[in-house]
């Protein structure tokens, strides 16, 4: 399936798209993970994108609809793919129809994750990553077996440098004024799921399974 994650930072669309990705083997395309990435090996793109990134500010449009169509032309996600944080604004989703019609693509669905201010700060001051591969683990929710380092690869812990407080909250402002407006852009067309992402992580992952299903079945 041809999957979009829509929602607040902090809503739980990376735990969920790695979730789905370990299970079902759908690509997990998070332009975050691809921009720290970037940032870690200090590439061109990680130049560019590290004074946005740190401030909780979008990176420009042209720069996200570029990475995206070459990400989407590596054939593993011919079978299918998560995109974990695409699209963000208006432009990029326009970018990513215009890149999938011309591909003879389409999305299936657009997942919502529903969350509350409130929650999201909480998660978010708890959230530690690791730094090979991006595994996501909460101090209270989903700690590591092991403190500090990471269950699936033994890497280091650490806290992002956007989930400081301050920036969470200027990130929930941004989110507000430039990514909300998607939720009606996608339900306007029929396609949009959303999912009450405010329980347990697994009970999320079961409501999921349950709504890919479902339209795997209408299809
Ligand atoms: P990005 O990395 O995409 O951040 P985000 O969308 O703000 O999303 P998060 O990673 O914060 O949250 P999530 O929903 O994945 O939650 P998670 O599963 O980790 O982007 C970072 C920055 O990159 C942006 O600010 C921007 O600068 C730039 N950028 C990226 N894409 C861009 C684009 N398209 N355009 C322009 N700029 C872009 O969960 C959070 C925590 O909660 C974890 O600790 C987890 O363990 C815990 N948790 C998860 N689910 C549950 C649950 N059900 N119950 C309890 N705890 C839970």
């Amino acid at each position: 399936m041809n999957l979009v994650f829509l929602g607040p930072l902090g809503a739980g669309k990376g735990t969920q798209a790695q979730m789905l990705r370990e299970r079902e083997g759908i690509p997990q395309i998070s332009t975050g993970d691809m921009l720290r990435q970037a940032m870690a090996e200090g590439t061109e793109l990680g130049r560019k994108a590290k004074a946005y990134v740190d401030r909780g500010e979008l990176v420009p449009d042209d720069v996200m609809i570029g990475l995206i169509e070459e990400r989407l032309r590596q054939p593993d996600t011919r079978r299918g793919f998560v995109l974990d944080g695409f699209p963000r604004t208006l432009p990029q989703a326009h970018g990513l129809d215009r890149f999938l019609r011309a591909e003879g693509r389409t999305l299936d669905a657009v997942v919502y994750f529903q969350i509350s201010d409130e929650t999201i700060i909480r998660r978010l001051s708890g959230r530690r990553v690791c730094r090979k591969a991006a595994h996501i683990f909460h101090l209270d929710s989903h700690p590591p077996r092991v403190t500090g380092r990471c269950d699936f690869d033994g890497s280091e812990l650490f806290q992002r440098e956007d989930d400081k407080e301050d920036t969470v909250r200027h990130r929930l402002e941004v989110y507000h004024q430039q990514t909300e407006p998607l939720v009606e852009f996608y339900r306007s067309r029929g396609i949009l799921e959303a999912i009450d992402a405010e329980a347990d992580i697994d009970v999320v992952y079961e409501r999921l399974r349950r709504i890919l299903s479902a339209r795997v079945e209408s299809h």
